[in-house]
């Protein structure tokens, strides 16, 4: 099928997609490159093909979704990329998708963020029955990332983001809840709010879309391959320097903010996909680092309530596996409110109380295993503030 990459009104590329696998199989037109997704080679001139299709699959639900056979097997369809042109390969992080060269279609009727969209796609990959005959397969569910049961919803006008948990204390969702709460501690301005919702004794986390029309969310994955690395860097100094080449501000001081975050949630999860910048899709400007999502991968979530101990090390990512190495990176401590930090307690135990998966025993486990967090990162403020002074 021969189609046009855009990106919202501006078409990007010419290119042909494999019928059956949506496979990018070729390059045929360059038309805007300014306007391709970030991290794309351009080195002939041409965008890469390898690129392209990485970026293009990328945007397919991973394989590794769960509960994503059956959902497959009712949507009739074998693998997750043909789901990609059900939808143009709309999503509601971004303004990218692809016109079938034949139709004479245009972005104000086709995205997302102003046009309602089934919600077939969504009830199928959470398991409940589709209302009416046929399923309509226009859903920007075919387009979303990550491990976890997720579906976008339209709610009171606004779009949001339901993402469930994962068995057995179905901790994660009400780890976004508290997530929220220590962003409020901390001061953040710059973070996704997260609520809670019950549906059927499951609990979910809500948040609302931070992806505007004029806007989109570009991976640390993304920016870190827009350029290429000297093995001199380390992944720290290779990603800022990407950044600080795209022309992304306030990076540094953003990361000083999320490691230290990070390190009292102890999130296990903070992979390059899951932080990243903001750009303006019309100029191209950059706005600046995302806000802070998806730290549900946190707090002892998948530890048996015995193995909960806070002087036990967890692995960190991205920049390196180690915490104590990770947190040498953090330019500056001297901003950290540990006052504020006393209540985070409160926080965990109203949020978690609400719950059945959680009892009491888990829950004072997890408060004392932050607690322990907390006195590490003082010391650490203490230590390092004689060798960073505050900016
Ligand atoms: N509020 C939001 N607005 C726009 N896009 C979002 C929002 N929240 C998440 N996304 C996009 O959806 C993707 C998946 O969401 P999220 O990272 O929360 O899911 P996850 O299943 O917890 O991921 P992981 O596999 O990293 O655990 C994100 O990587 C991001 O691209
Ligand atoms: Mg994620």
């Amino acid at each position: 099928m021969k189609c046009t990459l855009m990106n919202k009104n501006v078409p990007v590329v010419d290119l042909e997609l494999d019928d059956d696998t949506a496979a990018i199989i070729r390059v045929t037109e360059p038309l805007d490159l300014r306007y391709l997704p970030v991290g794309i080679g351009t080195g002939t001139g041409i965008p890469n093909k390898r690129d392209l299709n990485e970026w293009w699959y990328g945007r397919a639900i991973p394989a590794s979704r769960s509960g994503i056979r059956s959902a497959l097997e009712k949507l009739n369809v074998n693998r997750p990329e043909q789901l990609l042109m059900k939808c143009y390969g709309l999503s509601l992080s971004d303004q990218y998708w692809m016109k079938p060269a034949d139709s004479e279609l245009a972005w104000s009727a086709v995205n997302f963020f102003e046009n309602k969209f089934s919600d077939d796609v969504g009830n199928i990959l959470f398991e409940q029955p589709v209302n009416g005959q046929g399923i309509d397969m226009m859903s920007p569910c075919n387009t979303s990332d990550g491990w976890l049961k997720k579906k976008w919803k339209i709610v009171n006008g606004k779009r949001c983001l339901i993402k469930a948990g994962s068995n057995p204390y179905m901790q994660e969702p009400l780890n976004e809840v508290v997530a929220t709460k220590l962003h409020r501690r901390l001061g953040c301005r710059n973070y996704v709010s997260y609520t809670l919702l019950w549906e059927n004794g499951i609990p979910y986390s809500v948040c609302e879309d931070f992806i505007n029309t004029d806007t989109e969310l570009v991976s640390a994955v993304s920016i870190n391959r827009s350029l290429k690395k000297s093995s001199r860097n380390s992944a720290y100094e290779h990603f800022i320097q990407a950044c600080s080449q795209l022309g992304i501000p306030c990076m540094r001081k953003f990361l000083d903010y999320l490691l230290v975050y990070d390190f009292l949630l102890a999130n296990t999860d903070r992979h390059f996909g899951n932080f990243g910048a903001v750009r303006n899709v019309n100029t191209l400007e950059w706005i600046g680092p995302a806000p802070v999502f998806d730290s549900g991968t946190s707090l002892w979530h998948d530890k048996l309530t015995r193995n909960i101990n806070g002087y036990d090390p967890v692995e960190t990512k991205p920049f390196y596996a180690d915490a104590g190495r990770q947190m040498e990176l953090v330019s500056d401590y001297s901003w950290i409110p540990f006052e504020q930090l006393k209540m985070l307690e409160d926080d965990i135990r109203d949020v978690f109380a609400s719950s059945e998966y959680m009892d009491e025993e888990r829950i004072e486990a997890i408060v004392n295993a932050v607690n322990i967090r907390i006195e590490e990162l003082q010391d650490m403020a203490v230590e390092r503030g004689k060798h960073f002074p505050a900016r």
